[in-house]
């Protein structure tokens, strides 16, 4: 890993496993002045040019955290992207900010060079995933009634900045749902929607929409994980961006309604009328099958359980209201790249393919 007058920045990637972090990691060694050092518990492999290392670490425990992240001292920013999943909205908070105020405490102590600390958050800010609630959901809409544990995070480092001196800047992005690729993780729509169609397909089933029945027609966004690496580092490298929030999406919007024969043309499969169902419950059973799809296409070993995004596809399903937020801000501060939702579907389905994780 190199060090000091290299012109280099370090990012600490924390989350590096997760749907975020691990594109945020990929865009960020394909520019030659950041090195890479990536948290998560997991760990993962390292890059044999010394660009990307990876340290396993729980940042829920205090002690392991000063003990990895001490030694860390040429970090100049830091993406925070790590995600402690809980039952209710309440329960979120304390493993949440716990974990960021383990990084950020340990790491500005031990990184003179740290300049900015970026926060990843989501439409929760706005109260999306509570109800009906504003759209075109803005920046500086009104909070809501806590708690919200992106709340917490993003006070937290208010005022750790304030007290810091003002040594360092802090930037929010808050992406719509998170198309991405990796694995293993609670969220991921995506993966979701691949291996629901591949097991329908499977036991001979038309493609039916699963959420709630006003679900099919409201506008949804989501937010490429490619382009959304792209505008974090963006935020994070502009001075311009320094303190301030951005909504970022793929720059358009949908419905399922539209979107859902398209999928079901990509697998191949009739689309059938929608029929709300609770994946959580109904996918639950499916683990053999799912092997003996696995045994006869030649599928990659992964556990059903690392596939299983079930209850975040039943929580997109069920909002059958529009969810999707005005990312004119992020244009007007100079963030122009747009993907169309369509593409992203069948590119990461591609891959998905490609990488023998469903047939
Ligand atoms: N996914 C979406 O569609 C979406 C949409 C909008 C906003 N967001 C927000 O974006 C943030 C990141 O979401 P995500 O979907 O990328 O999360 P994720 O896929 O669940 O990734 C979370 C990351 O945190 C790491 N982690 C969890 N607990 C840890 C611990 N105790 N110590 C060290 N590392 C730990 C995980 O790795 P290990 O498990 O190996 O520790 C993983 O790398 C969240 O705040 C989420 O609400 C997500």
């Amino acid at each position: 890993m190199s060090t000091e007058n290299t012109g280099k920045q370090t990012a600490l990637v924390v989350g590096a496993k997760g749907v975020i972090g691990s594109k945020l990691i990929e865009h960020l060694l394909t520019l030659p002045e950041w090195d890479v050092i990536g948290l998560s518990r997991r760990g993962g492999e390292d890059r044999a040019d010394g660009r990307l290392r990876h340290i396993a670490v729980d940042l829920l425990d205090a002690g392991d955290t000063r003990a990895k992240l001490a030694p860390l001292e040429h970090v100049t920013h830091i993406f925070y992207t790590a995600y402690q999943h809980r039952a209710t909205w309440s329960e979120l908070v304390a493993p949440n900010l716990a974990m960021l105020e383990n990084t950020v405490e340990t790491v500005e102590a031990a990184a003179p060079g740290l300049r900015h600390i970026s926060l990843m958050q989501g439409y929760k800010v706005y109260g999306g995933h509570l109800g009906p609630f504003k759209t075109p959901a803005r920046e500086t809409d009104a909070q809501f009634m806590p708690p919200e544990f992106m709340f917490d995070q993003q006070r937290y480092l208010e005022q750790q900045q304030a007290q810091s001196g003002q040594r360092w800047s802090w930037s929010a992005i808050r992406p719509a749902v998170v198309g991405g690729a990796a694995l293993g993780n609670p969220m991921n729509l995506a993966l979701a929607i691949a291996v629901y169609a591949s097991i329908s397909k499977a036991l001979g089933l038309p493609l039916r929409f699963p959420g709630k029945p006003g679900a099919y027609d409201k506008l949804v966004e989501m937010t490429d994980a490619g382009l959304l690496a792209k505008a974090t580092v963006w935020a994070a490298a502009n001075e311009g961006c320094a303190n301030q929030a951005f909504n970022i999406g793929n720059g358009d919007i949908f419905r399922w309604s539209e979107m859902w024969p398209k999928i079901a043309r990509w697998f191949d499969m009739e689309v059938g009328p929608p029929l709300p169902l609770a994946l959580a419950d109904v996918m639950s059973d499916k683990a053999p099958l799912w092997e003996s799809i696995a045994r006869a296409h030649g599928l990659a070993a992964h556990s059903y359980d690392t596939l299983s995004s079930w209850g975040f596809a039943d929580f997109v399903f069920s909002w059958d209201y529009d969810m999707f937020g005005d990312v004119s801000k992020a244009r007007r501060f100079g963030f122009h790249e747009y993907v169309e939702s369509e593409r992203m579907f069948y590119r990461l389905f591609e891959e998905f393919r490609r990488n023998k994780v469903i047939p």
